[in-house]
């Protein structure tokens, strides 16, 4: 009596599991054949080493899926303590972990290093200062500002350095005694454009040749992550992407004989996972018929209210003779801006109790609890 074909395969198969099992709502059911289904092509089209990927621990920082990533052999990245005490339960090795957020709280610094972790991204002279005192004689790489053209959600406004000044910054690492050793960046969040990925590598190219002549060898580029995942064919899009820069990947490769790395998160978990809730009411106010399900935007999908969407899936088989009507989808909290999506075209038999499915549910949901690893303040009653 279900119907998952809107889903990927291996996701289809975790849900049909689950979902026969009486199984308490609301869940987020994650399929690790699914994550493993998203690794290959990553591995396939660019030509990595599983070890060459750095999954950012922000995305998905549920034990059992650091588990699983773990199992597959990748590495990590992580933003924050909270992220890095995440790894320490699995006993992430410190040779395996990045510390890639370029504006750090300095006892994280500290905490890392007394880790063993030896690579810390930065954008600014006052990073690099810190990093000196808390992580002294540790490597270093530059987080680049890019064009993030194409990007769903920008990240280049908050961070990065301008080509014109990353020369600069590395002769000021050596001076503090820290190891330039890589380049980084990030095209954004969700970011179908092949050239903005392209134009992001040129640029490095340039820099790789002015290092060069001022004799600062560098060891990797980390191409970051944004890789499409939402509301895609991540696949087709990742191939599209790989065709225009694996050219220019394996020239830098060739001339400077560095690592080429990357921090996909999206792409490797967002169609891995579906949130499961049920219907608790369908209520019709004056001309409009709203949906409450058991879980809401409050619930890890915040991100609606920056205008990211979520398919709202009914997961049963549909008859040739039912009538649909566009429904309020709302969530159980008594906000009204707990909504997470208007117009959405659905049969009109669904009743209280019905299953219906929130997608993709991978990436940035359930660690939207505590977000890159950043508690909520305690409150202090004085
Ligand atoms: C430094 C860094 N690396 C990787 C990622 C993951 O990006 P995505 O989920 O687009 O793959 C992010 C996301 O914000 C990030 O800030």
């Amino acid at each position: 009596m279900f119907d998952f074909s809107a889903l990927p395969p291996q996701l289809q198969r975790s849900l049909s599991a689950s979902l026969q099992k009486n199984i308490t709502t609301p869940i987020i059911i994650c399929s690790q054949d699914q994550i493993a289904a998203n690794l290959h092509p990553m591995l396939h089209h660019l030509g990595f080493l599983a070890s060459d990927v750095y999954f950012p621990v922000k995305v998905n920082h549920t034990l059992e899926v650091i588990a699983c990533l773990n199992q597959l052999s990748t590495n990590f990245e992580i933003a924050s303590l909270g992220e890095l005490s995440i790894l320490g339960k699995l006993k992430i090795p410190a040779q395996r972990i990045i510390f890639s957020n370029p504006v750090k709280i300095p006892n994280h610094i500290r905490a890392a290093y007394h880790y063993g972790i030896r690579n810390f991204a930065f954008d600014t002279e006052t990073e690099l200062k810190k990093i000196a005192l808390y992580a002294p004689h540790s490597s270093v790489f530059a987080r680049l500002s890019i064009s993030n053209l194409g990007a769903e959600w920008a990240l280049n406004d908050k961070f990065g350095i301008p080509q014109t000044e990353v020369v600069t910054l590395m002769k000021k690492a050596i001076n503090l005694n820290l190891n330039p050793n890589g380049i980084a960046f990030h095209v954004g969040w969700n970011n179908k454009n092949p050239d903005t990925y392209s134009n992001a590598i040129g640029i490095v190219s340039e820099l790789f040749e002015e290092l060069n002549r001022n004799d600062i060898h560098l060891e990797f580029l980390n191409i970051g992550g944004g890789f499409p995942a939402h509301n895609c064919d991540s696949y087709a899009l990742l191939n599209a992407i790989a065709h225009k820069i694996k050219p220019q990947l394996g020239a830098l490769q060739e001339q400077y004989d560095i690592r080429i790395i990357a921090e996909p998160g999206s792409f490797l978990l967002a169609n891995a996972a579906a949130m499961v809730c049920r219907v608790v009411d369908v209520i019709q106010r004056e001309n409009k018929k709203w949906i409450f399900l058991d879980s809401g935007i409050c619930q890890g999908f915040q991100w609606v209210m920056s205008h990211i969407s979520y398919s709202i899936i009914y997961p049963y088989a549909i008859q040739k003779e039912t009538s649909f009507q566009h429904y309020i989808i709302t969530g159980p909290t008594c906000d009204s801006h707990d909504v997470f999506a208007e117009n959405v075209r659905l049969p009109d038999s669904i009743k209280s109790g019905d299953f219906m499915l929130v997608y993709p549910a991978g990436a940035y949901i359930s660690s939207a609890q505590h977000y890159n690893g950043f508690d909520y303040p305690e409150t202090f009653l004085v």
